[in-house]
């Protein structure tokens, strides 16, 4: 997929996305490797926070790219016994940004919500659930469920309302504001229990009902 001065016809890619497959997608991680190979996004602070006074606990990730959350908080919180970053882009898990031995990058061969649930106590989507679709995220929030998660981390540029994202120049997809998305993850079970604002608009924290 081609297109602007880097490469990357952005435009192409938000039309396509519905019927790309797993690895069109991941093929298409490639080339942003390529172009940006610096995608740190998240809120050191906020994901802090989230994880301030954690008993032991394992880590799902998704989209955790290098591992650069994963590497900071893994080197702050010793009660992390495992984080386990799903990733799309290969080569991003093939270039890990911590050696820590309780951090697995894993760049599966399908959708992370079609894996077998594994039990894990808290998930982290940081800058990841805007690049992909409400019938995606409703799959993963499923599968969250599934895999035993009692806590989420999300941190995403979204309104309240939902916005377009044609044209914006990144690849981003979710349509949906914070309002559809914390409906999404009621309904799985998962009650907003905080809201971090931030300049790249907010972290929602999300706990299961007992
Ligand atoms: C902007 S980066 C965020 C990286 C890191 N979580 C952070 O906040 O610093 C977006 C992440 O989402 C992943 N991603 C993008 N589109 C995806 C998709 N359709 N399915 C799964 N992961 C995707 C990328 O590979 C990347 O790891």
């Amino acid at each position: 997929m081609k297109g602007d001065a880097r490469g990357i016809d952005w435009d192409a890619y938000w039309a396509a996305y519905p019927t790309m497959t797993y690895e069109q997608v991941a093929e298409f991680h490639r080339l942003i490797w390529d172009v940006f190979p610096d995608q740190c996004h998240h809120s050191r602070e906020a994901l802090d926070r989230f994880f301030a006074g954690s008993g032991p606990i394992s880590v799902v990730e998704l989209g955790g790219w290098r591992g650069e959350a994963a590497a900071w908080l893994l080197d702050r919180h010793p009660a992390i016994a495992r984080w386990v970053n799903i990733e799309i882009c290969e080569p991003a898990v093939r270039a890990p940004a911590t050696q820590d031995p309780r951090y697995r990058p894993v760049f599966p061969d399908r959708w992370a919500w079609d894996l077998p649930p594994a039990p894990f106590d808290v998930a982290v989507l940081a800058h990841v659930i805007e690049h992909i679709l409400p019938a995606q995220l409703n799959q993963l929030v499923a599968w969250l469920a599934a895999c035993g998660v009692r806590r989420v981390y999300v941190e995403a540029p979204l309104l309240d309302a939902g916005q377009r994202w044609r044209h914006s120049t990144s690849s981003h997809l979710l349509e949906i504001g914070w309002a559809a998305v914390v409906a999404l993850f009621g309904e799985r079970g998962y009650k907003l229990v905080e809201r971090i604002p931030l300049p790249t608009r907010d972290a929602c924290l999300f706990e299961a009902a007992p």
